[in-house]
């Protein structure tokens, strides 16, 4: 019985026809079972003669169960294996691909253009109060800026009972800076705005880049130059040249509106430029000043020791600029066929 047995076993095809061998010999009903409880039944001549020979069947069928079982798992993980293989030289499905939006995009290139001359980027929340967005940087309470129609407000005030508005520009960056670091400074600081205006060239929600610049002995060359350098590098071209003319912000003395002009060439057309005798395209870019006297000492220092310059640009103006873009309300309606028709879609 134990060659039959043993046969059975090794014939055994899946595991359910294994267990139902190992119940059959070894189970509660089992013959093997059957014949070790007989050996108490036995005289003890019986059971000197047949106990060795049951004790070895059953140790023989014992392991022939065994050999069969790892024999099957490993035939059942080999089929699992080959189920699941993953053939690495298949060539991946084509997924579509982001890209930078164009205003992360410019935005990005300045801060490399800026580090280049040394400046951090600074940060600064959208949501301001109106002491940083307007009275530090001198701008009265009677100033237009401050007319409802431009800012938006907040119902509520802050716990020091300034207004709460969303910042209209950049520049409450420069008072924040002016506080929290001392100088020498050089920072730029890139953000959202906000203003309530809305038609092909505004948008209630907008970019600026803010500049600024403490440090002792700082004066108009030292805006200018970093202007130029800064313009050359993203505009990529040698041949421009700026043009300041004397304009006002509260918050800077004197104040100057930077143009950007250069030489149109035949059939390339500047969006938004206007050609003067010399054949220069001329652009209204960015505003820029000393910083006033005032909004430094409101920040602390001492203007008679601490001078410098601030500018600020808007980025969607650059990236329109630079790209050929002709509607700012596309920039923010995320439609991809509008972004890879000017190469940043997928
Ligand atoms: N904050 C000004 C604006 O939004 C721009 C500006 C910044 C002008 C810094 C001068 C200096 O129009």
């Amino acid at each position: 019985i134990q060659t039959r047995l043993v046969d059975d076993i090794a014939a055994a095809g899946d595991l359910d026809a294994l267990e139902a061998l190992r119940v059959a010999a070894l189970g509660k009903a089992g013959s093997i079972t059957a014949l070790l409880k007989s050996l108490g039944g036995m005289t003890p001549d019986e059971r000197q003669a047949q106990g060795p020979q049951i004790h070895t069947l059953r140790e023989a069928v014992t392991a022939a169960l065994a050999n069969r079982k790892a024999a099957l798992d490993a035939a059942a993980l080999d089929i699992k294996l080959a189920a699941e293989a993953i053939d690495m030289s298949l060539p991946a499905d084509a997924a579509p691909r982001g890209s930078v939006h164009p205003v992360s995009q410019v935005m990005d290139e300045l801060a490399e253009i800026f580090a280049d001359m040394g400046f951090a980027v600074a940060t600064g929340p959208e949501i301001e109060d109106d002491w940083r967005n307007f009275t530090a940087l001198n701008i009265p309470e009677t100033h237009p800026a401050r007319a409802m129609h431009d800012t938006f407000y907040f119902p509520d005030t802050d716990a020091e009972g300034r207004a709460m508005l969303l910042r209209t520009h950049t520049s409450p960056v420069q008072i924040r800076t002016m506080m929290s670091q001392e100088p020498p400074i050089r920072i730029i600081a890139p953000g959202r705005v906000y203003r309530s205006d809305s038609d092909a060239t505004h948008t209630p929600m907008f970019h600026q880049v803010e500049g600024l610049v403490i440090d002792r002995g700082i004066h108009m060359g030292h805006l200018k130059w970093t202007l130029e350098t800064f313009l050359k590098a993203y505009f990529e071209r040698d041949d421009i040249v700026l043009r300041l003319r004397p304009s006002y912000f509260p918050f800077t003395e004197p104040s100057a509106e930077v143009d950007v002009g250069y030489k149109q060439e035949k059939g390339r057309r500047i969006v938004g430029g206007h050609g003067d005798d010399d054949g220069h395209a001329w652009m209204e870019l960015l505003g820029s000043g000393m910083v006033n006297r005032r909004v430094i000492a409101n920040c602390g220092l001492d203007p008679d020791e601490w001078q410098g310059f601030a500018f600020g640009v808007g980025v969607d103006r650059l990236a329109m600029l630079k790209y050929g873009m002709d509607d700012l309300r596309a920039f923010f309606d995320g439609d991809l066929r509008w972004l890879s028709h000017y190469g940043f879609g997928a």
